[in-house]
């Protein structure tokens, strides 16, 4: 019984410790005034974060499909394997042209018979090798066909790293999975990852503006080493902000400024 006494007696001093406060008549008038406006205010931030997540987070999950390469493909076991390394299968062929992605031929110089233990050469083996059929590849950089575009310059010519427009593909150990755009059927990769646009990287995506981005850079500087250093492009972008007729070298790109510039790059 005593026990029960105490935890009565407890809680009444506990409920007395607590300060009873008497709203003011000034507190009440206040709490009329905002009520409906906090309740319109309310509703607009929590619109705006559903809007924000709708367009952020669930529209591209909505709008990409995701897909994964048919066979996951090793690229730096095989940089260490071939010697002549990118070369050895992304080649020039006599004309000009550049190979791609290379064809089950290609391969098959060291996949005649297995060489290893690991599922996946098994299965390119039993599924493409042993049946000669070709393995349907998802390019990641395809543009849509009526753009042309032409490795030679830009790689023979003009000497840009495969890193520039592709990205690390050729050190990675296993394909990225592939994002379809379920309306136009492109990889995501031509438009690129970030909902607001934001670019890091050279490789972020490869829209029109992308291309023109470094072809108009041509027209201000002598070099592709300079469109490779920022500091000495930022400068002389500048200069070209300011005089843009004095900063244009004669070197530049007629890609985008030539006589029938669009169809340079349409057909
Ligand atoms: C032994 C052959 C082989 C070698 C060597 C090789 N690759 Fe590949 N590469 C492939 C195959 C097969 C694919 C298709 C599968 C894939 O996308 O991973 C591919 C795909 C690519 C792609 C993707 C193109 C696209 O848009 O879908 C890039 C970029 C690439 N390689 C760059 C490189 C670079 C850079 C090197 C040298 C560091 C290199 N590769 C060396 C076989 C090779
Ligand atoms: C220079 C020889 C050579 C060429 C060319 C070559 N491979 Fe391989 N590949 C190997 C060897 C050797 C292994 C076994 C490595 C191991 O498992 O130890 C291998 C392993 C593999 C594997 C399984 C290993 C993994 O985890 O990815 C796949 C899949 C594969 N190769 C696909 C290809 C395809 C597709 C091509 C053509 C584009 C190709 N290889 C061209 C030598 C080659
Ligand atoms: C100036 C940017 C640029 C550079 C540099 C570049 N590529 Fe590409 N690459 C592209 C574009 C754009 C496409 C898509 C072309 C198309 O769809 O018509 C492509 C397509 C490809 C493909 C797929 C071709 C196919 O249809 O089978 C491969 C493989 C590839 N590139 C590898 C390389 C390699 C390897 C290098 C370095 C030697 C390289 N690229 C350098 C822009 C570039
Ligand atoms: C990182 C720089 C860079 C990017 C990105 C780039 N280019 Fe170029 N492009 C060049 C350079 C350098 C040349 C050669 C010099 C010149 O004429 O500007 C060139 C030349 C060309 C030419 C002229 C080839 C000829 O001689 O007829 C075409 C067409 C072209 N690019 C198309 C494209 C397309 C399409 C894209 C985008 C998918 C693209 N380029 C992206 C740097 C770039
Ligand atoms: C440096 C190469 C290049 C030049 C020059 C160029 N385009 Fe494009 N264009 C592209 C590429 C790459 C795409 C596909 C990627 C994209 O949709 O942005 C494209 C897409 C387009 C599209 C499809 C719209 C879209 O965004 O999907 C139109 C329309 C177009 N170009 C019109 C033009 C016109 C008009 C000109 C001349 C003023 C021109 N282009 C010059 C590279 C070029």
């Amino acid at each position: 019984m005593s026990t029960a006494q105490d935890k009565l007696n407890q809680d009444a001093a506990e409920q007395s410790q607590q300060p009873i406060e008497s709203p003011t008549e000034q507190d009440n008038e206040d709490k009329k005034g905002n009520g409906a406006g906090s309740a319109i205010l309310l509703f607009f931030i929590l619109g705006f974060i559903a809007s924000l997540i709708m367009g952020w987070v669930i529209f591209p999950k909505v709008l990409y499909s995701r897909k994964k390469q048919p066979i996951n493909y090793n690229h730096a076991l095989h940089i260490e394997l071939v010697d002549g390394s990118c070369e050895n299968c992304h080649y020039f062929r006599q004309d000009g042209s550049f190979s791609g992605i290379p064809k089950l031929a290609d391969c098959l110089e060291c996949h005649e018979e297995i060489n290893g233990v690991s599922p996946e050469e098994e299965k390119f083996f039993t599924q493409y090798v042993t049946t000669g059929r070709e393995v349907p590849w998802l390019i990641y950089s395809k543009q849509p066909p009526n753009v042309f575009f032409s490795h030679a310059p830009h790689v023979k010519m003009a000497k840009l790293g495969c890193v520039t427009c592709h990205g690390p593909i050729g050190e990675s150990t296993e394909p990225k999975i592939y994002e379809e755009n379920r309306l136009t059927g492109y990889s995501r990769d031509i438009w690129g990852r970030n909902i607001a646009g934001i670019k890091r990287n050279t490789w972020d995506r490869m829209k029109m503006n992308d291309c023109e981005e470094c072809h108009q850079r041509m027209a201000y500087t002598e070099t592709v080493a300079e469109i490779q250093q920022p500091l000495i492009r930022h400068l002389k972008e500048m200069v070209a902000v300011v005089f843009p007729n004095a900063a244009q070298t004669k070197k530049g790109s007629s890609v985008q400024t030539g006589k029938g510039a669009c169809f340079r790059c349409h057909k």
